[in-house]
């Protein structure tokens, strides 16, 4: 089973790094096929802190890792992360970057900023990273993508066409202290020198593999509900954030997609704008927040907590294909009572449904129909979970038809515990 894809079935921060970390033990490559340096993970490897927000988390098995056509690069967070894994004794010459992916560009960075500041109450609180201009930028076809490090005269000529027009939009629209032509091909230039050595065909690299049948893991950044097409728009990213945009974003074929592993979290957050039905209402939205330390990797903000949320997973199901699901952070919800779990939403008509809106406008107005389970009241550090525990999992293998075979029980890279299908 040699093409695994990993995907965040909810709004992001599901705990994928510590799933990909731990399969990535037996697999070969750990590829990322979207988005860029707003991913964040935090992995505890033997009591040292890695955040990495670029480069896959396989770096830190040693593995060989790609970054995809599909995602946004950000040199000069790919070069930091570079140095500060380096300078912890772990190699990066294990690190392939496509050729083909877009470069978020120091404009990207400050219009995603300008944008935001603009926008004011109807903002979608991005993590202002450049990301949505960078990924708008790819879709006009201005953008500048890795392989342009390679040719100085080629770069130098693209960043003074872009910026001649971005300086533009920074002062007259945003009003905005216009960027420094001379600085920035500076900067790149230099960048660009260490670069090179990470440059390679990236879906030639990963289809080889596959056809040596190599063990490949395909991890995705975000979740499903902030996927550009399918998510809550406009609340999401600015790419493709579902299963399916693994085969673009690698370049593979989508028939060399064996297995789709959906991370979620045994209750919901999300960060930044946007509708969120299950978001708890009262002190127990803090007691979450407090237990599962939900605070943004990349952002520090504060993440919003709600109970699990079954429709959605049920969307997550359906729009990825999954096949299996890990549950995390099940030890989250262990001194609770009681644990609401929504299984339908009430719309606006007064009907109910099991299956998520298509339309924005009943999704923004539905209201969670929860169904309460028993808490357990234990810590879940045994080799198998307490009962009452074991029937919140059963519960939700039985609702979504998916087995559950991952269960994340506690903060550490091994409390994690496999169940069988
Ligand atoms: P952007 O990806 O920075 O443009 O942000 C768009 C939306 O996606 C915002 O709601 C962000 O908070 C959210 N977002 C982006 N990356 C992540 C992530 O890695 N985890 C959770 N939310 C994210
Ligand atoms: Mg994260």
């Amino acid at each position: 089973m040699p093409a695994t894809v990993i995907v965040g079935a909810q709004w992001g921060d599901e705990g994928k790094g510590k799933i990909v970390d731990l399969l990535a033990q037996d697999s070969d490559l750990v590829c990322r096929y979207q988005g860029g340096p707003n991913a964040g993970h935090t992995i505890v490897v033997d009591g040292e802190t890695f955040k990495i927000r670029q480069i896959p988390s396989g770096v830190l098995r040693g593995k060989t890792c790609v970054i995809g056509a599909g995602c946004v690069v950000d040199p000069e967070v790919f070069l930091t992360e570079v140095d500060e894994l380096e300078s912890r004794g772990l190699s990066t010459r294990t690190v392939h970057l496509s050729g083909e992916a877009h470069l978020i560009m120091p404009w990207h960075v400050a219009i995603d900023q300008a944008s935001e500041r603009r926008l004011g109450n109807l903002q979608i609180g991005t993590t202002k990273r450049g990301i949505g201009p960078c990924y708008a930028d790819k879709a006009a076809r201005l953008g500048i993508r890795v392989q342009d490090l390679l040719d100085p005269k080629i770069l130098r000529q693209k960043i003074e066409v872009a910026l001649a027009e971005k300086n533009v939009w920074l002062e007259r629209v945003y009003g905005v202290p216009p960027l420094n032509l001379e600085e920035i091909a500076g900067n790149l230039e230099s960048f660009a020198q260490r670069i090179r050595s990470y440059v390679s065909d990236t879906s030639l690299l990963v289809d080889r593999a596959l056809h040596e049948g190599r063990e490949v893991l395909l991890e995705g950044a975000q979740g499903t509900l902030l996927d550009l097409d399918h998510g809550t728009y406009p609340f999401v990213t600015s790419s493709n954030t579902v299963a399916g945009n693994a085969a673009t974003g690698i370049g593979i074929g989508p028939n060399r997609i064996d297995r789709v592993l959906g991370v979620t979290k045994a209750y919901v957050t999300r960060v930044g704008e946007g509708p969120f039905p299950t978001e708890i209402e009262g002190p127990d939205q803090e007691r979450v927040r407090d237990l599962g330390g939900e605070y943004g990797t990349v952002t520090g903000r504060t993440r919003r907590c709600g109970w699990l949320d079954l429709v959605a997973l049920r969307f997550a199901v359906r729009v990825n294909g999954i096949t299996s699901l890990a549950l995390t952070k099940l030890d989250v919800l262990s001194s609770f009572d009681e644990i609401p779990v929504c299984v339908r939403y009430r719309l606006p008509d007064r009907s109910e449904t099991e299956d998520f809106p298509a339309h924005q406008s009943d999704f923004h107005h539905c209201a969670p129909v929860f169904e309460t389970l028993a808490g357990w009241n234990e810590d879940l550090t045994g080799s198998a979970l307490p009962g009452a525990a074991a029937d919140y999992v059963s519960f939700v293998s039985d609702a979504l038809d998916v087995p559950v075979t991952l269960v994340g029980t506690g903060a550490s890279r091994d409390a994690v515990l496999s169940l069988q299908p």
